[in-house]
């Protein structure tokens, strides 16, 4: 939810505490904060709001620090003021910290009855507050962290300073994820492998209730029972280049464009176009398998139904979606004989963790649909699916979503051949079809001008409403969750099959209706449900293909017409257009693209 770094450097790290909080923004951008140790004594700075209205405070009050900390929040326990900003102190203790304390309202009291004050309303000042209390009880930096997290129940990943160490960061995590970077005389603590990208590719991840200590020369890391331990450092691949902008505006729009690349890379990783066969790695038997049971949030979720569809159909197998957070809680019905496949660009989000830890916990297999290999969900689970569309960084997720798309395609095919549903030629005919997504979805970004149009009429709209049937209405879901989240507009996404028993009341002359509607087997229904609309002064917007164009009713205020292509691939034709009109309204509308008000990228806390 919130990201951290911490530098141990031999030169001033200023400008690098900076470099790496603005890779970090995308978990968090409500606060930011740094602090660092100068003359032996820890000072800070913080600001309320993005980074650079902390760049402004550093421009008048540099911190000429070497060994230094930074933050950039996403709030939780307390507003996003500069009072509840970290880095907080206590004593001699400074932090920063990403997660929630559960029980920090109990350590609060108990401080307090022992003396101690507080000056924000955040969960983090009582871990500050409780490392001071055991130091000054006279243990040293180390223990006094380990007396700490031993009474801490919550999630954390943490970086330390103590005033009077001027060669010392100690950092320790659990459930929250951290990274030691190992640089040449110096070494970094971080959130992610991003945000040490710039300083160092060498990375050590910690491992469930580690804590740390680096200084210039090494990490002493320990386990959760206070044992030195070795956790393997590998070389990663973080390049800057992934994570810049280039020539578009805004990250999102370099991920919409990114897609054709992105699918081609995630395809060529489950189908060999020389033989037409679809492989899943991993060794799961889709002969034997009774159930899939999907789970994930937000646009992985809906990743997750356009699998169902899929898998439901090709390989006649049966398939639950749900959303992580109801599922981790409503004690649902499980079999060993289920596969639980977790979908997550982030890997770390909190909800669907919790749900594949619980099928786990059931004897189930586990696997995860994943952007981020090195992440606890593609750590802890039985077989890992990347794919390979590369750092999103926008807030709204686009190219995670096509690509994720596209391992549950290939997974369908390669399903449906194990359970002998299809034959050889079959499987072939449709891994060919397949491996013709990238070039349509380019040609469907090229409807950028045609859906800017559509899009400035939008931005006028109050209320927007997505149909679509069968795969199109998930894409229809997802067409309402884009255009909510960046452009603040109310949208509803909706099966067209249920216009009749409610949603058609919404319809009058100023509700935009975007029904997705290409050229198959639902097109009939579809169209008669635009008639419908259309009847009650619905202004459609007609999202379909050539053939669909041809036999639409007349009407339609405007028709967006995508490429022509096959029923398997046309969700991830499709998606396009629909990212394409929330991302030009949000851009007329001049919102913050990238960074939402209120969301995060990883939603790391349930
Ligand atoms: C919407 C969006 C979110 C994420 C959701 C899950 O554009 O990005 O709904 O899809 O928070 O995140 P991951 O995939 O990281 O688990």
């Amino acid at each position: 939810m919130c990201g951290i770094i911490g530098i141990v450097g031999t030169r001033s790290v200023q400008e690098r505490l900076i470099e790496s909080l603005k890779r970090l923004e995308y978990r968090g951008y409500d606060s930011a904060g740094v602090a660092g140790v100068v003359d032996g004594h820890v000072q800070r700075r913080r600001a309320a709001g993005k980074i650079r209205a902390l760049e402004e405070v550093l421009a008048a009050d540099p911190l000429s620090a070497t060994v230094g900390i930074g933050h950039t929040r996403w709030a939780t326990h307390g507003g996003p003021s500069t009072r509840n900003a970290h880095p907080h102190t206590a004593g001699r203790v400074t932090l920063v910290h990403n997660g929630i304390i559960e029980n920090y309202a109990e350590l609060r009291e108990m401080l307090k009855a022992k003396g101690r004050t507080f000056e924000s309303e955040t969960d983090t000042e009582v871990i500050a507050a409780l490392i001071d209390w055991e130091l000054e009880g006279g243990k040293p930096p180390v223990e006094a962290l380990k007396a700490a997290l031993d009474q801490l129940s919550g999630a954390y990943a943490i970086g330390v300073l103590v005033d009077g160490e001027d060669n010392l960061i100690m950092g320790a995590r659990k459930g929250s994820p951290l990274v030691v970077g190992y640089g040449e005389g110096e070494m970094f603590l971080g959130s992610d492998a991003l945000a040490v990208g710039p300083f160092t590719s060498r990375i050590a991840y910690l491992e469930e209730g580690d804590y740390v200590a680096i200084d210039h020369a090494e990490a002493r890391i320990f386990d959760a029972r206070g044992q030195a331990v070795r956790r393997e450092v590998r070389q990663v691949a973080a390049s800057a280049a992934l994570v810049e902008k280039g020539n578009y505006r805004h990250f999102m729009e370099k991920e919409i464009h990114d897609q054709p690349e992105g699918c081609q890379r995630t395809i060529a990783a489950y189908v060999d176009p020389l033989t037409g066969r679809a492989a899943m790695p991993g060794g799961v038997d889709f002969a034997a398998l009774e159930r899939i049971q999907i789970v994930g949030c937000g646009t992985a979720y809906i990743a997750g139904l356009l699998g169902k569809y899929l898998m439901e159909q090709l390989a006649d197998l049966p398939v639950d979606v749900e959303v992580a957070s109801e599922f981790r809680y409503r004690d649902p019905a499980l079999r060993p004989a289920t596969l639980a496949i977790g979908i997550s660009q982030s890997g770390e989000t909190a909800d669907t963790l919790a749900a594949l830890r619980l099928c786990k916990s059931r004897g189930m297999q586990t696997a995860v649909v994943v952007n981020a290999q090195e992440s606890t969900m593609a750590r802890e689970v039985d077989v890992v699916w990347p794919i390979h569309c590369g750092p999103e960084i926008g807030v709204a997720s686009t190219k995670a979503f096509t690509a994720q798309v596209s391992v549950f395609t290939a997974l369908a095919v390669a399903a449906a051949r194990a359970r002998g549903r299809i034959e050889a030629a079959e499987e072939q005919r449709l891994v060919k079809i397949l491996l013709e997504a990238p070039r349509l979805i380019a040609e469907s970004i090229n409807l950028e001008d045609a859906v800017r149009a559509v899009a400035i009429e939008m931005s006028k709209a109050r209320d927007v409403l997505f149909l679509g049937r069968g795969p199109m209405y998930p894409l229809a879901l997802e067409g309402a969750l884009k255009l909510k989240e960046i452009s603040y507009i109310h949208a509803e996404g909706y099966a067209a099959g249920e216009l009749k028993h409610g949603p058609i009341a919404l319809v009058d002359e100023l509700t935009p209706i975007v029904i997705l509607a290409p050229f198959d087997s639902y097109f009939e229904k579809s169209a008669s449900n635009m008639s419908e609309v259309m009847a009650r002064g619905g202004q459609v917007v007609f999202i379909t293909d050539p053939d669909g164009e041809a036999h639409a009713p007349a009407g339609a205020r405007v028709v967006v017409t995508a490429p022509r292509c096959d029923p398997l691939i046309a969700p991830l034709v499709m998606a396009a257009p629909i990212q394409l009109l929330a991302y030009y309204v949000a851009v007329q509308k001049g919102a913050d693209v990238d960074q939402p008000r209120n969301l995060a990228k990883s939603v790391t806390v349930e």
